[in-house]
């Protein structure tokens, strides 16, 4: 029998840090140098000019993620959030109106919706992706449902053929927040190409980054407009662009500035790379860790390429005879923090489900009378009741998040969680 467990005080299975997760290069800097050069660190204007749309780096940042998705337009923000409160703002979302969301995502992407004052309805996850269950989806629309908002979580496609029928047969707009599936692909089709409205996000946590940084896909006209108008006060030029439909085209200042720009247009052309390297050493992860009995490696549907921002594992308890929290807690102790970070690579569970959070347990956002999820305004009944999305509640109880897998970790380093895993689970009588 090998050492007893690191968490007992034996020897742990490695003691080298994990490498950070940099992957700033010659590229970046000379990007960055270039923008410097020019000058113009951001070259917007809020008001009607060429310079409206932003300088030669927001075109040609833009441009390569039109050509890297092949999507038609693409609208760069400074982050993935304003992405999602411009997409929401482009569908037309207002007072009274629903948007169905996943409860298991990080908050902005349901805050989004709040910003527009609009109600968030929650839809319970599929078991296997973790992203909408279509089902619980088609349950929840009702005459006041808007916008359909979904998430590839931890860089797995939502069921995007099916969102999409459904949503055409309602008239609904969708929005997919896909800030943790760049590169991905569902049926063969870029993730980017697959709803009416696709939000990547550039922070530093993601695949890819410029420190804060989003960017808008669509592949129609008039969002297109509208996504620039928000972008960019757009109740200043709404008279110059003749927009039909005023409503919500005032804007905001959610402008990426050049140096980002130029940074995240550098940064794109190694997503490929970056991402073929999470995917090789997740399968590794995902083959041998799913011979362990009681840990499930997620399953990868609809043919998709699924990006890995997060490797989740679920984990059977009773089948282990080990809470998960302490079987987590003794694996970490064998395995050391990052360069980068003082928390580890492996967690218990991934976010609370958002309508657990005070914000819609209280129903307390704009002021202190419940708006937007009580009033005159509104014909619903917001339930945020605990229980509401079982299926999430279960698995934020049985689901251990990862992220060994991230670049420049090599298939050496994920030897060593292996051996960490598995040297646990030799040892889990040792921890009830
Ligand atoms: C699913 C999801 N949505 C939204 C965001 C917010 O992205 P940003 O920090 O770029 O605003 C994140 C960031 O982690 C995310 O994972």
């Amino acid at each position: 029998m090998s050492s007893p467990l690191a968490i007992h005080g034996g020897a742990p299975v490695r003691t080298k840090l994990f490498p950070a997760h940099n992957f700033i290069g010659e590229e970046e800097k000379e990007a960055a140098h270039r923008a410097l050069n020019s000058g113009n660190l951001s070259q917007f204007i809020g008001g009607w000019h060429d310079d409206f749309f932003g300088g030669p780096e927001i075109k040609r940042f833009e441009k390569a993620w039109c050509d890297y998705t092949g999507a038609k337009h693409a609208v760069s923000v400074n982050s993935n959030t304003s992405g999602l409160c411009a997409a929401v703002g482009a569908a037309d979302v207002g007072p009274g109106d629903e948007v169905l969301v996943v409860p298991y995502t990080m908050v902005a992407t349901a805050t989004a919706i709040v910003t527009y004052n609009a109600v968030p309805v929650f839809v319970d996850i599929d078991p296997e992706t973790f992203c909408m269950d279509t089902e619980d989806m088609k349950r929840k629309i009702t005459p006041r449902t808007k916008a359909i908002m979904v998430v590839d979580l931890f860089g797995h496609p939502a069921d995007m053929d099916t969102i999409m029928e459904v949503a055409k047969q309602h008239d609904l707009i969708v929005i997919e927040d896909s800030a943790q599936s760049p590169g991905g692909t569902y049926k063969g089709r870029k993730v980017g190409t697959l709803a009416h409205m696709t939000i990547f996000s550039l922070n530093y946590h993601k695949h890819i980054h410029c420190g804060e940084g989003g960017v808008v896909m669509t592949d129609d006209d008039e969002l297109c407009t509208r996504l620039q108008l928000i972008r960019n006060h757009g109740e200043a030029v709404v008279p110059d662009i003749k927009v039909k439909n005023l409503s919500n085209t005032f804007g905001w200042n959610l402008r990426l500035t050049e140096i980002s720009a130029a940074i995240g247009t550098a940064q794109l052309a190694k997503l490929d790379g970056l991402l073929d390297h999470r995917i090789e050493n997740a399968n590794f992860l995902n083959e041998e860790l799913g011979k362990i009995p009681g840990i499930t490696p997620p399953v990868v549907k609809y043919d998709s390429k699924h990006s890995y921002y997060v490797q989740s594992f679920m984990y059977d308890a009773e089948l282990v005879g080990v809470p998960r929290d302490t079987f987590v807690e003794a694996v970490s102790a064998e395995i050391p923090l990052p360069e980068d970070r003082e928390f580890p690579l492996i967690s218990p569970g991934y976010v609370t489900p958002i309508y657990l959070l005070p914000m819609y347990q209280q129903k307390i956002a704009y002021g202190k009378n419940h708006y937007p999820f009580e009033g005159d305004h509104y014909e619903g009944e917001a339930n945020y009741a605990p229980g509401c999305c079982p299926v999430t509640e279960k698995v934020n109880a049985q689901i251990i998040t990862t992220e060994f897998m991230r670049p420049p970790c090599t298939l050496e380093d994920m030897k060593d969680v292996v051996d960490a895993f598995n040297k646990v689970y030799t040892h889990r009588d040792t921890l009830r």
